[in-house]
């Protein structure tokens, strides 16, 4: 099934190569750290998942989709709707109310609609992006089609060492990457969390999957970890220097042969 949601990082690109390794393994549980916009679990289809991430409002999304979210009010592609509905979201968010149906449904209008489908509060906690300026865009109100697929999937949120593991599970972690797009939540995720995923990930006795940019110190950290590392070409642009090249990723593996 498709990512309900356009998400910065999204890893569709990478589901066949991750398809091929999921099928040969003893498990048919995985477990998402960094869910996002859910390209992987959508694409692997386990029996079973724990779909993680820090972002409360995107957990309280696919929580409500997973009781059957229909959204009953107006989706429209204009900037003076846009900026009332972030005003609105933003009250809720104010009158912690945001774990509600309807914050679901201003969030999954508010993704749709802002500028490149980017998800980004300031610092008072405020969704701040501005408005998208799509030509058009195909909402969805009804999301029924999703309910019996997460009926048994658990939604999680919060950082992802606090998620509590059986051991044989399949981790695929993809966390916002080192260096660049690291603003996804209000706290960056910083080299010091890269360095504590890293070791939480080796503690896992299942297997291991871990995506991120291709830093020196990114393949050292794994390598010295003992994970195996692959590079490989991301479907990306990166901008150095003004001229623009294709980003460099890895996967780094553990438990897999
Ligand atoms: C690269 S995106 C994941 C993209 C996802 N694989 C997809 O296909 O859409 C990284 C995600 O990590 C989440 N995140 C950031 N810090 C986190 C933390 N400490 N614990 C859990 N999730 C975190 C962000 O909210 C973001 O959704």
């Amino acid at each position: 099934m498709k990512p309900l949601l356009k998400w910065t990082g999204g890893k569709r690109w990478l589901v066949p190569k991750l398809q091929s390794i999921w099928h040969n393994l003893p498990t048919d549980k995985l477990v998402e750290p960094f869910t996002g916009g859910m390209a992987v679990a959508l694409g692997l289809d386990p029996k079973s998942a724990i779909l993680n991430d820090a972002n409360v409002h995107l957990i309280n999304f696919y929580q409500q989709v997973r009781k059957g979210l229909v959204i009953e009010h107006d989706l429209k592609n204009d900037a003076h709707y846009y900026y009332a509905t972030r005003d609105a979201f933003n009250a809720l968010i104010y009158d912690k109310k945001h774990k509600t149906k309807q914050a679901a449904a201003m969030f999954y209008y508010l993704i749709r609609t802002g500028f490149n489908g980017l998800c980004r509060f300031n610092n008072s906690g405020e969704f701040n992006v501005p408005f998208g300026q799509h030509k058009s865009i195909r909402y969805r109100n009804d999301f029924g089609e999703y309910k019996s697929q997460f009926t048994n999937w658990q939604f999680k949120h919060g950082d992802f060492a606090r998620l509590k593991l059986e051991g044989d599970e399949l981790i695929y972690a993809d966390p916002p990457y080192d260096v660049e797009f690291t603003k996804y939540v209000a706290k960056d995720f910083v080299w010091d969390d890269q360095v504590r995923l890293a070791h939480w990930l080796d503690r896992h006795t299942g297997p291991v999957i871990s995506s991120n940019q291709a830093t020196k110190r990114i393949v050292s950290l794994y390598k010295d970890l003992g994970f195996k590392v692959k590079k490989l070409p991301a479907p990306r642009m990166i901008s150095c220097t003004g001229e623009r090249k294709p980003a460099t990723e890895i996967l780094a593996f553990k438990n897999i042969d």
